[in-house]
Order: structure tokens, then sequence, then C-alpha cells
């Protein structure tokens, strides 16, 4: 059933000159289909470069609204259009304004997991791969730092700047405690621990390395360690097993799903591309505010 499906799958994409592109927390089926998988940073890149006339965005919606506001031109279908990221909901605009009125001169730096409005109401955006790099890279102390506490938080343990935080979180991440650690370190002594910044502080200063998707990947490749516990979404394990097949990996913790990220299956990814659906647009006025922001990110990380 899958392989008839794939292929029709493979046919479609031909036909519409079409590019599949998908998160690393997708389930393994849709990892295995997409030509291009990637982290925030990564799929952001590649959304804006692509020659594909349409791009099937395999994540959450904030991630298929970006590759809207940076490609307008294109087609960008999200096959679930129920997977959303309860993160991105933790800020709005409103909210958001009335913040800036309290600290009219920071800069406002906003992590992509966040609605196309409110990029175009923040200075710059970052992803968990270059928060710090961009935070630093800014001619101001002050930073109010939208929507992740935990990211922010992280970000201020390595910049001299004071980062003014929000209390939005990653209802994934957030979960994760840091006895977790504790008992893993227990159970696997030789093993290192990898984590995600979206964790909370304490489980974020007990891990062995910190990072976003792609950079977990790079370090667990490159590292000496045969065991890996990892805290993030366990979808990345598919990438892990493929990249590492001689290594052992486990999942800090058995609550590490994003519910939205798992909406995605191969048959709406095959009914996106026959039905044109769900198409993903941004209202033009937004969309030039909110690709300012994006651009100037994607400017400092080349
Ligand atoms: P990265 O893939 O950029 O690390 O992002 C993690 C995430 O939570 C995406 O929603
Ligand atoms: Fe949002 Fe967290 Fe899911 Fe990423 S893992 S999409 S931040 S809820």
């Amino acid at each position: 059933m899958n392989t008839e499906l794939i292929e029709r799958i493979k046919e479609l994409k031909e036909e519409r000159n079409a590019i599949i592109m998908a998160h690393y927390y997708q389930i393994d089926e849709v990892q295995a289909v997409a030509d291009y998988t990637g982290d925030s940073l990564g799929l952001s890149r590649k959304a804006a470069e692509t020659d594909a006339e349409v791009i099937v965005f395999c994540g959450v919606d904030f991630m298929a609204e970006s590759a809207a506001i940076l490609s307008p031109d294109k087609t960008v279908l999200l096959p679930e259009i129920d997977a959303g990221c309860p993160m991105a909901d933790m800020v709005s605009v409103d909210a958001l304004r009335q913040k800036k009125a309290e600290y009219p001169n920071a800069t406002v730096v906003c992590y992509v997991n966040s609605s196309a409005a409110v990029k175009a109401e923040s200075d710059i955006c970052c992803t968990s791969s270059n928060a710090v790099d961009i935070v630093n890279s800014i001619d101001n102390d002050q930073i109010l730092f939208v929507p992740d506490q935990n990211l922010g938080n992280y970000v201020s343990q390595q910049t001299d700047k004071e980062i003014i935080l929000w209390e939005g979180f990653c209802i994934t991440h957030h979960r994760v405690k840091s006895n977790s650690i504790e008992k893993v370190r227990e159970l696997h002594s030789d093993a290192e621990v990898l984590v995600h910044p979206e964790c909370r502080q304490k489980v974020v200063e007990l891990a062995d390395f910190v990072g976003s998707t792609a950079q977990i990947l790079k370090y667990a490749h490159e590292s000496k360690a045969e065991k890996l516990i990892v805290g993030t979404e366990m979808g990345i394990l598919y990438q892990l097993q493929e990249d590492n097949p001689n290594k052992e990996f486990y999942i800090l913790n058995q609550g590490l799903i994003c519910q939205n990220m798992k909406k995605t299956s191969l048959s709406n990814v095959l009914k996106a591309l026959e039905d044109n659906k769900y198409q993903i647009t941004v209202e033009e006025e937004v969309r030039v505010g909110a690709k300012r922001s994006l651009d100037k990110m994607l400017e400092l990380s080349k």
C-alpha cells in the first residue's frame, strides 16, 4: 500500500515540479519520501532558494508560512491544515505591542516559531541554530526575546546583553524535568546526553550538548560515544539512525512527541499534491514585514 502511495507521490511531484520538504520531527515515512529534511533554519534557507514551483511543507503551520513569506511566487502547501505550534500561539501582535511599549528601546528578536504577523512586528528572527549569534550581532544591549522563555534563557547565559523573556514554551520540550537526566545517567553512565534549547534551564545545564535538531545530528555523528540519549522530539531518531547505524540512541523522556508534527501522513502528502491542499498565503503587508525579519536573519547566518 505504502509503495503505491509513494510511487503516486513521486509521479505527481514530477508532474507538478514540486519539492517535498520535511522537518526532522515528521514521521519516518514522510521523512523518507522528502527531497529535503532539515531543521527550521535549513528549511527556511531551502524554501528561499528552491527552483520548484510547488513546495509541499511537511511540518507545522509557521514553517509553511515562512516558506510562503520567502517565496511568494511559489505554491506552498501544508498537507495537514490543523498542524499548528502551540508555542507560536503564545504570543499575539497585541500582547507584543504592549510589551514593546513597556520596553521602547529594546530590539525585538522573535523565534521562527511565531506567526507571520508577530514576525512583522519584530526586528529580526532567529532559530535555535543561530539565536545566540543573532542576539550577539545586535548593536543594542537590551533584547526582547519572544516567545520561547527556555531558548531566551539559554541565550541569556551566552551573552552579556539584557534579555527580557516572554512566557511562552514548547509543550513538548518543557515537559522534560531534570530528574530524567539524573535517571538516564544512572542507567547509562557511558552515554552522552544531547538536548534541545527549548528544554528547561535545569535540563540544559545537566546535558553534555545543547543544540538545534541539525546541531544534535551533527554532534551525534562526530561524537566518539557509541550510546547517545536525546532530549528532543522523538522523530529525530529516524535521521540519527540513518546517519549512524552502529550507534545506539535513546530518547530522554517518553513524552517527547509533538502531536502536531505527527499529523502529516503519506496519504495527506498525496492529497496535498492531488488537490492543491492546503495552500498557505500571507497577506501582502504582513508578508513584507515578516520577510524583512526573516531576511535579516538569513543574511546574518550565511
Ligand atoms: P529546530 O529544528 O530548528 O531545532 O526546531 C525545533 C522545533 O521545535 C521546531 O518546531
Ligand atoms: Fe511547536 Fe514544540 Fe511542536 Fe516544535 S516541537 S512545533 S515548538 S510544539
